[in-house]
């Protein structure tokens, strides 16, 4: 369904990217936004027409974000979440009608304030394997609290290290390789 959904990231977005990890690479924790295969791969799990609330961790320049913008119910209500202030300022621009904050740790009380208690599908780009284990669990079972029944949870990461938690946090877990990718990932969809 994804095939011809392209989102082509802008120079200036790539130089924004590399100049953020530079300052910060713990937080960012890559030196390029990720790639249009690993995006499709991230978003094709979701059906569309089915979510009415959805929320980005970890947005950066947005290259799912805009990816999302193209695909969303127009009436589904959208929470990005992006800690580099500079990226979230230009996203609020960009992406008028999404609600943006700004640290995923704060998860349940930002979808508190906006009234969004429980919801259909979290994507992260969050890079968890520089967060400490108290902030991973942390962010992990605020997670879980959010999800609908049903609900979907997608994340990418560098490696396998976040398998063992994932697959004891969900009932299903299936992972996936993205080879076209700086670095390769893994994509995690978990139910
Ligand atoms: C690997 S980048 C991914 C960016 C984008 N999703 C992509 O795939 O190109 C990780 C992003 O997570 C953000 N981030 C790190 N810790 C965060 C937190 N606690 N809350 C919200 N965003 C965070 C960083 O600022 C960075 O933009």
């Amino acid at each position: 369904m994804l095939a011809n959904t392209f989102t082509k990231t802008k120079i200036t977005d790539r130089w924004r990217f590399l100049k953020k990890f530079i300052q910060n690479p713990h937080d960012v924790g890559s030196i390029v936004p990720s790639s249009n295969r690993l995006t499709q791969k991230m978003l094709e799990p979701i059906p569309w027409n089915h979510v009415h609330t959805l929320v980005e961790l970890g947005a950066g320049t947005g290259v799912f974000t805009q990816m999302i913008y193209d695909l969303v119910r127009p009436d589904c209500q959208v929470a990005v979440f992006e800690k580099e202030e500079e990226m979230r300022e230009l996203l609020k621009r960009e992406f008028c009608g999404f609600h943006m904050f700004s640290n995923a740790l704060e998860l349940k009380d930002s979808l508190s304030s906006i009234g969004a208690d429980r919801v259909d599908c979290i994507v992260s780009g969050l890079p968890f394997a520089n967060f400490s284990q108290a902030e991973r669990e942390k962010i992990i079972r605020q997670v879980r609290e959010t999800l609908r029944e049903d609900g979907l949870f997608i994340t990418f990461q560098y490696s396998l290290q976040m398998k063992t938690m994932l697959e004891a946090a969900f009932d299903e877990v299936s992972i996936s390789l993205v080879p076209w990718n700086i670095p390769p990932a893994f994509v995690y969809t978990c139910k």
